[in-house]
């Protein structure tokens, strides 16, 4: 694995156009390519906005956003994105919204109709490829999302809050399910999250958003909690005093905004 930094952020803001409020403000990182990253902050903090930023859907105000050399709009690096709402098309079975991305760009061939199969298989839908959105549980329809995100081989996987709206239980399965996942393909994942304890379960760094002047808009990064949790991670983990203390701190690192 390529330890150069393959995303990088270089002193990034963003003030929305429509009414000029500043979110994000001086906001510098580096990401190495096959991380995992999570990103967790209050609610309103500016979470999305940076996601959006970094996928290239929201041009930054000033500063320079990288994706392996090239602004992420321009990049030839695909990016997959899934919103905490799945976004699947209810009028399409799971099989035709995950090959939508291939249908977009004309390619309908057999290796296409394989890849979306490999594809069910890697998120454990084999089976369901047939059923609508309306015929699946909100776990399966988050997992048509990441497959759907996946289909055509991102070097960068974004997902904002991915598991938001799920049940507690679906949630730790679906987490051990993108780990599972993450290790099967070459992909760095940043992901946002409300939950402290999924962040430290499942990334290599967890990373604060709060605001620069300890009060409302803009924010910035305000720390980096590398988690060195030796992986793989059994759920048992989550009762190790290392564990707890990662979640203390990030908790602590939060609640001082
Ligand atoms: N189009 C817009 N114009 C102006 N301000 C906006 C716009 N969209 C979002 N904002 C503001 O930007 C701030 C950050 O929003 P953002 O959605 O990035 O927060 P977040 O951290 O993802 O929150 P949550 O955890 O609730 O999803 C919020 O205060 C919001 O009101
Ligand atoms: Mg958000």
């Amino acid at each position: 694995m390529n330890d150069a930094a393959f995303l990088t952020l270089s002193d990034v803001s963003y003030t929305f156009g429509d009414d000029g409020t500043q979110v994000l403000s001086a906001i510098s990182l580096a990401i190495r390519q096959g991380a995992f990253v999570a990103l967790v902050g209050a609610s309103g903090i500016g979470k999305s906005t940076l996601l959006r930023v970094i996928g290239g859907l929201l041009q930054s105000t000033s500063g320079e956003v990288l994706l392996d050399g090239k602004p992420p709009a321009q990049a030839k690096t695909p990016v997959g994105i899934v919103f905490q709402k799945d976004n699947l098309m209810p009028w399409r079975t799971a099989y035709d919204n995950i090959r939508l991305p291939l249908e977009l760009r004309g390619e309908n061939g057999r290796v296409s109709q394989q890849r979306v199969q490999e594809m069910l298989d890697l998120v454990g839908l084999s089976g369901s490829g047939n059923n609508y959105p309306a015929q699946l549980s909100g776990g399966m329809a988050q997992r048509v999302a990441i497959a759907r995100a996946l289909i055509h081989k991102p070097a960068l996987l974004l997902l904002d809050e991915p598991f938001g709206a799920l049940d507690a239980l679906t949630r730790e399965r679906m987490g051990r399910e993108l780990l599972r996942i993450w290790q099967a393909m070459p992909v760095t994942v940043f992901m946002v999250t409300h939950s402290i304890d999924e962040a430290v379960f499942l990334a290599d760094e967890v990373l604060v958003m709060g605001s620069i002047g300890g009060n409302g808009l803009p924010a910035t990064i305000t720390e980096h909690f590398p988690i060195s949790i030796p992986r793989p991670r059994q759920f048992s983990v989550r009762r190790s005093v290392e564990f707890q203390e990662c979640q203390r701190s990030i908790r602590k690192a939060i609640q001082a905004q």
